[in-house]
């Protein structure tokens, strides 16, 4: 395993190809590539995820499924093939795959048994509450799903957003709870939740499922974020703008998954109670949410633009996705992959420098072909915690 960067010793941290210390540290982990409602039954499309390619397909029994990105045979790509029951079939010379990665047909070959030479990857696939998720790994996956399961489920929320920077500048940002102060300020969302420029007091520990933060405002009781690592924020949200008519705070999951090095993909997962009798109105409110997001260009293609200098933020005020903006500027802004040689780390950065210390540790156990720590499921539940 090489280093990428050369001077930069988190390189291999930030790196997410199957070859990498980091690559092979996310590996161990279940990961979401996809959301369920972006693939019907009968589609396959090409995803990225930790800087390789694969294709997803959804038999036409339902059942999703991730191979290799290319056919064995000439290495067209698969995702242009057709989907056959719970098989996909290459476009170009109709070799046929199975879910497991199998060549179960070679039409124009005489010997059309099993040949095992043809197979491609194939990956334990799970879906569960609106996303599909892979195990890229070695060995048996870990227990799933990957965060605490709701307890009572009420409407679930799922979306995802790409950044347009490396995956662990956003993990920094989750436990730099000081950024909420300013980035967050351009909407004045965040002035709703009284918690404008207020730095809070702030503790961060090791559970055995992750690491939690403790953080406390003047005259305010503590509240704590909860992450299960390596890339999983299990979070309370309050409403935001465009959501504020019909139903209360999000129990939330927010994954990170490198696309790249230099983009991710961030899911969100979220549960939210809505009163029977406000059933309707949470649908029309939500569907128009939805629609507001369409007018929109995606959060990645503003964030380039505007730093690009050709746009500003206060442009966008009304955008229904403005704090995914606020983040992406700011982190994006570092640089697609931030040299963290030239930092200058402060009283605000005791998160990152506790969150950093663990990832070290792991990393060091990958590097060094040792186990790395088996985080145990999350037993607790969230509290409400912004
Ligand atoms: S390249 Fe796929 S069948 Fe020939
Ligand atoms: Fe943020």
């Amino acid at each position: 395993m090489e280093q990428v960067h050369g001077k930069d010793r988190w390189a291999d941290y930030v790196a997410s190809g199957p070859d990498t210390i980091g690559g092979k540290y996310l590996r161990q982990f279940w990961q979401p590539v996809g959301l369920s409602s972006e693939i019907a039954n009968g589609q396959a499309l090409p995803v990225q995820v930790m800087d390789e390619e694969f294709t997803l397909f959804r038999g036409e029994t339902g059942t999703a499924h991730v191979v290799g990105h290319r056919c064995s045979h000439r290495s067209a790509q698969l995702s242009t093939g057709w989907v056959k029951g719970d098989t996909l079939q290459c476009m170009y010379h109709g070799w046929k795959f199975d879910g497991n990665g199998c060549c179960v047909e070679r039409p124009g070959e005489k010997n059309t048994g099993a040949f095992p030479q043809a197979d491609i990857p194939g990956y334990p696939v799970q879906e569960f509450l609106g996303l599909i998720y892979a195990y890229f790994g070695d060995g048996e996956p870990p227990h799933f799903p990957p965060f605490k399961k709701y307890e009572d489920i009420g409407v679930i929320e799922n979306h995802a957003t790409i950044f347009p920077c490396n995956w662990f500048q956003t993990m920094e940002n989750h436990f730099d709870e000081t950024h909420i102060a300013f980035v967050h300020t351009f909407g004045d969302s965040h002035d709703k939740l009284g918690r404008r420029y207020e730095l809070p007091e702030m503790n961060f520990y090791e559970t055995d499922y992750g690491m939690i933060r403790e953080s406390k405002v003047s005259g305010g009781k503590t509240r704590k974020v909860h992450y299960v690592l390596p890339n999983i924020m299990r979070i309370m949200i309050p409403t935001f703008n465009d959501l504020m008519e019909v139903g209360g705070w999000r129990d939330t999951n927010i994954i990170l998954v490198p696309m790249d090095d230099k983009n991710h993909r961030v899911y969100f997962t979220m549960n939210v109670h809505i009163d029977e009798k406000d059933m309707d109105a949470y649908h029309a409110m939500y569907e128009r949410f939805n629609e507001k997001v369409k007018k929109y260009p995606p959060i990645h293609e503003l964030t380039h633009e505007i730093l690009a200098g050709k746009g500003h933020i206060n442009d966008y005020l009304d955008h229904p996705h403005l704090l995914l903006l606020e983040d992406g500027l700011a982190q994006a802004g570092q640089e697609q992959i931030v040299d963290r040689s030239q930092e200058l780390l402060g009283r605000t950065d005791i998160g990152i420098a506790a969150m950093r210390k663990v990832f070290e540790r792991e990393m060091l156990a990958v590097a060094s072909g040792e186990p790395t720590t088996s985080w145990s499921p999350m037993t607790v539940e969230p509290e409400l915690g912004f």
